[in-house]
């Protein structure tokens, strides 16, 4: 899991206060990026969680400290719907985040779910490379979002399945049972960025957190232990109970 220098674990009362403090936190390294590069990427997590913590951030006091003019944002991961399904992750940001805020033309890159996957991830990878022109190896964001399931799953990288594996490819399609088809960034692009941010609440992920943070290494069972960047930073922002099951002290929110 890295050095522990470059990893810190904050934890907050409430999942309400853990998106609070991840808002907070996005809207500072997103303005730092744009400030040092003149642009900001960021990749979004899906699922559940985020979706308070982006709708923080469509409004203020983070909205006004946030680059719109520099972002672009992209995903960790999708699922094979099409944009206007329930389950889409794109769907959920658009009608939290991005509906509301000022994102240039062209800065918002939507994986296309409703595509055949490997056609979508293909596509996918394709436009990362266009986005992010000259990169030999997998692209820098600048912020990874990241959730993390139950199960130790992160991105679409879920226990037991192919796309663990993945060393050359950016984007992988996975069929994981029984939810269906997903696209996901593999390790080697998720392990490019400079900073991640795992925003995790809820009981349910405290013993997945254990796992991953303080468990035995055993990457293919904790997906979640793949993400260690090598010259990058992981945040773990959690809430009580999902940080209810770790030994070490940490950092209050
Ligand atoms: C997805 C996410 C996934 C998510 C975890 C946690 O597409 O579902 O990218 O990795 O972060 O499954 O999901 P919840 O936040 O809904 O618990």
């Amino acid at each position: 899991m890295g050095g522990p220098g470059r990893r810190r674990i904050v934890v907050s009362a409430t999942a309400a206060e853990a998106a609070e403090t991840a808002a907070g936190l996005i809207a500072r390294l997103l303005a730092a990026a744009a400030a040092a590069r003149g642009r900001a990427r960021l990749a979004l997590a899906g699922g559940r969680t985020p979706e308070a913590c982006y709708r923080l951030l469509a409004e203020e006091p983070h909205r006004g400290r946030i680059p719109w003019e520099a972002l672009e944002v992209f995903w960790g991961d999708e699922r094979c719907v099409p944009p206007e399904a329930p389950e889409s992750n794109y769907r959920m940001a658009a009608q939290a985040l991005l509906d509301r805020v000022p994102i240039p033309p062209g800065g918002v890159h939507r994986m296309r779910g409703e595509l055949p996957p490997e056609a979508a991830a293909r596509e996918y990878e394709e436009g990362l490379r266009r986005a992010f022109p000259g990169s030999g190896g997998p692209p820098r964001l600048d912020l990874l979002l990241l959730g993390l399931g139950p199960d130790a799953h992160t991105a679409s990288l879920f226990p037991g399945t192919a796309a663990l594996r993945e060393r050359e490819r950016w984007v992988a399609a996975a069929r994981v049972e029984p939810l269906g088809w997903r696209l996901t960034l593999t390790p080697p692009m998720l392990n490019a960025a400079r900073e991640v941010l795992f925003l995790v609440a809820g009981a349910d992920k405290a013993e997945a957190v254990r796992a991953v943070l303080e468990g035995s290494r055993d990457p293919d069972r904790y997906p979640g232990q793949l993400v260690e960047p090598p010259d990058g930073r992981v945040t773990w922002l959690l809430d009580g109970p999902a940080a209810s099951r770790l030994a070490a002290t940490t950092a209050k929110g």
